[in-house]
């Protein structure tokens, strides 16, 4: 039995709760040790005290110097906007048309959407991300190449076919039945087929029909162990759409919430422009919060209000956004967050960003336990962190007086070059090259 057992030795770092809520919820192991058993955690503590379980033979690998840490937890994001990463256009709605609808019509073959799901989980894996929750597009062989190269990898990913029947070109159209039956096949499919998770997709209210939402609504009804996710309330242009294609809704958000979509398991992305009603709708529901921040200032969007979301206890989670976002790296994700926090007055704690790219995703997609820490059983999907991953990383890490100074430092200054291994239930998926 010994055969499956591994062993990590250095700083270990995980949350068994939101620091911004909870004093004690952050585990810090200056000299700690990570066993992994069978692709599952073991036991997490301190070297100390966890050597004497060891099981004889048991390979120890010596990382110390460097942080152990769950893998990232990227709540939003889109493969098939890998290669329109960082277009330039002066809002959501042109930006959509120009760039996003043509690079998405590619999907249609299967060849080309192989590709590019390879090249983008190479990408996730590299900035230290293990788990996301992913559109695809419209076309259902989008998604079997997404899930074929995940399933490769053994990643636990969270996938689904873009739903939209209408205000978009004719050759990303599905329809209201077609969308519904192809998402069917899909969920009978993929979801729990190994580490893979179905999400049903609608893209956003604009390019759904009525119809097509409330199937969307009932499908989440059937199979309530999916996933949901959309976008909401991002623009303000957006919003005054939504506002005229569904007059009689309370607000964009209110549209979900008639179709049933407001459920655990549901992800909206964005929701910069939500009203308190909203919010507390949410933090009933437990409909969850993908917080966006590069692409909500790359696209010129508005800044999230994390004090109401907070003051409705709405599950929180970060997310890139690619590619209306402009990096891979959830680190450089939390250093706009950061800064994005600042301008709402709000001061968001490195330990907090922490948790909220690890913890805090998993428990917006109801995953505690699985994901997202060291508990014991937990999938063994962790991260290796060099704080002396630049020169000027060397330098600054070293001048820090506090584990929360330490991982600001790291917020900030870090991206992928901080990754210097990634690990998928127990084994390398990653190795960065020095
Ligand atoms: N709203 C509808 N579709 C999209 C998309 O692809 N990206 C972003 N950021 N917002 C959207
Ligand atoms: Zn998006």
């Amino acid at each position: 039995q010994s055969g499956t057992f591994q062993a990590y030795r250095a700083s270990l770092l995980h949350f068994s709760d939101d620091p911004a809520f909870a004093p004690n919820a952050c585990s810090w192991h200056e000299d700690g040790l990570l066993i992994i058993n069978d692709g599952k955690v073991h036991l997490a503590g301190d070297f100390s005290q966890l050597i004497a379980f060891l099981p004889q033979g048991t390979p120890l690998h010596d990382y110390r110097g460097k942080i152990i840490m769950p893998g990232f937890i990227d709540t939003h994001v889109h493969y098939p906007q890998t290669d329109m990463i960082a277009s330039p256009a002066p809002g959501l709605l042109p930006w959509l048309e120009k760039y996003t609808f043509p690079t998405e019509r590619k999907f249609s073959d299967p060849e080309h959407a192989a590709n590019v799901a390879s090249f983008f989980l190479d990408e996730l894996t590299r900035c230290g991300t293990t788990t996301a929750m992913v559109y695809c597009t419209v076309h259902p062989q989008s998604v079997d190449a997404f899930f074929n190269e995940s399933e490769k990898r053994n990643l636990r990913m969270v996938a689904g076919k873009v739903l939209m029947d209408r205000n978009c070109p004719d050759f990303l159209q599905d329809t209201a039945e077609s969308g519904a039956r192809e998402s069917e096949a899909l969920i009978k499919k993929w979801h729990k087929r190994g580490r893979q998770l179905y999400a049903i997709t609608p893209r956003f209210a604009p390019t759904s029909t009525e119809e097509q939402l409330e199937l969307a609504g009932a499908l989440a009804k059937a199979y309530p162990d999916t996933f949901l996710q959309t976008h909401v309330a991002e623009n303000t242009d957006e919003v005054a759409w939504v506002k005229s294609l569904f007059p009689s809704a309370r607000s964009y958000m209110d549209v979900y919430d008639h179709f049933g979509m407001m459920r655990p398991r549901s992800m909206y992305a964005h929701c910069i422009w939500l009203d308190n009603a909203d919010r507390a709708r949410m933090g009933e529901t437990q409909s969850a919060i993908s917080i966006c921040p590069t692409s909500n200032l790359f696209l010129g969007s508005g800044l999230f209000d994390f004090e109401r979301a907070d003051a409705n206890r709405v599950p929180l989670s970060l997310a890139t956004d690619v590619g209306g976002g402009t990096s891979f790296s959830m680190l450089q994700t939390m250093n706009e967050a950061y800064k994005v926090a600042r301008m709402g007055g709000t001061y968001l704690q490195a330990m907090r960003m922490f948790y909220l790219a690890t913890l805090g995703g998993a428990r917006a997609m109801q995953l505690e336990g699985t994901i997202g820490n060291f508990v014991p059983g937990a999938e063994a999907d962790f991260i290796v962190l060099d704080p002396k991953a630049t020169p000027l990383l060397a330098r600054r890490t070293e001048r820090t007086d506090s584990i929360e100074e330490l991982l600001f430092a790291i917020a900030m200054l870090g991206d992928d070059r901080s990754i210097a291994a990634t690990y998928a239930a127990g084994k390398v998926v990653h190795q960065r090259q020095d």
